[in-house]
């Protein structure tokens, strides 16, 4: 097999924790249904989740952590349940972010931002900025965010800079392609993990994710516990990753 092009790839042995894991947080929906809750309240048990997700990461050896929180096709749920995420994204800044900024966790978000709210973009611009210097962790959520809505933007952008002169299209390189992503500057996923049984990637990192292992729990995320967290991060650690190429 082609072993990629990207100088990043190097064949890890087996015992290392992921460096940058990446989750799909799914199921809050049945999570609640199940219960006869409104959706919303799975919705929030999972916010309660991704604090304590957060806090646990560091301690596991992980250094960057990104959540999928709203994908680009989610906005064809029910207007309520659409506003309630929303209104959860900003309560989720507003009560987390002296704690993220005091606690050295420098916070970016990644998708198309000019559909969400102006508000809304103004707290996720400020938090961004207020943590930009911070180095002890990096949390990344995926808001209005679509793999293929990512790479198509990216591709305008650089088709611009070649219409601009900028460059010609044979200096395209991969390198070119990662600079323009909205993940520009984050190291590729490690591991990707997806609650609630669901085997699908759903269109999240579809080129940072060429190489990353991928693991699926079956419970919900509102029930996804640290301790299941800290049992997937081991159990990384005795894969060997190969990228392409042969062990040594
Ligand atoms: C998937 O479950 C989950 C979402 C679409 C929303 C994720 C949002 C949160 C965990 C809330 C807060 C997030 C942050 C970053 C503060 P689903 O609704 O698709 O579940 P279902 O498949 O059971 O319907």
């Amino acid at each position: 097999m082609h072993s990629g092009t990207s100088s990043k790839l190097a064949i890890s042995q087996p015992g290392g924790a992921p460096a940058h894991v990446a989750i799909i947080m799914d199921g809050n929906g049945r999570w609640a249904s199940s219960r006869g809750l409104p959706r919303l309240q799975g919705h929030r048990r999972g916010a309660d989740r991704v604090r304590e997700i957060v806090e646990a990461s560091p301690d596991l050896g992980i250094t960057h952590l990104t959540l999928f929180a709203f994908s680009t096709e989610n906005w064809k749920r029910p207007a309520a349940e659409v506003i309630g995420l929303m209104r959860l994204f900003r309560r989720y800044i507003k009560k987390e972010g002296a704690r993220l900024v005091a606690e050295g966790v420098r916070v970016r978000f990644i998708g198309g931002r000019e559909r969400l709210d102006a508000d809304l973009q103004a707290l996720m611009a400020g938090l961004e900025a207020q943590t930009r210097t911070n180095t002890r962790f990096n949390l990344t959520v995926a808001v209005n965010y679509g793999g293929r809505d990512e790479i198509l933007r990216a591709t305008r952008r650089i088709a611009e800079a070649v219409r601009a002169g900028e460059m010609t299209a044979e200096e395209i390189t991969p390198a070119t392609i990662e600079a323009h992503l909205d993940t520009a500057g984050l190291p590729d996923p490690d591991l990707i993990l997806r609650t609630s049984g669901e085997y699908r990637v759903s269109g999240f990192l579809p080129w940072q994710s060429a190489y990353s292992e991928y693991a699926f729990v079956e419970a919900c995320w509102p029930d996804f516990t640290a301790e299941m967290f800290a049992q997937q991060v081991q159990g990384f650690g005795s894969r060997e990753r190969r990228f392409g190429a042969v062990a040594g």
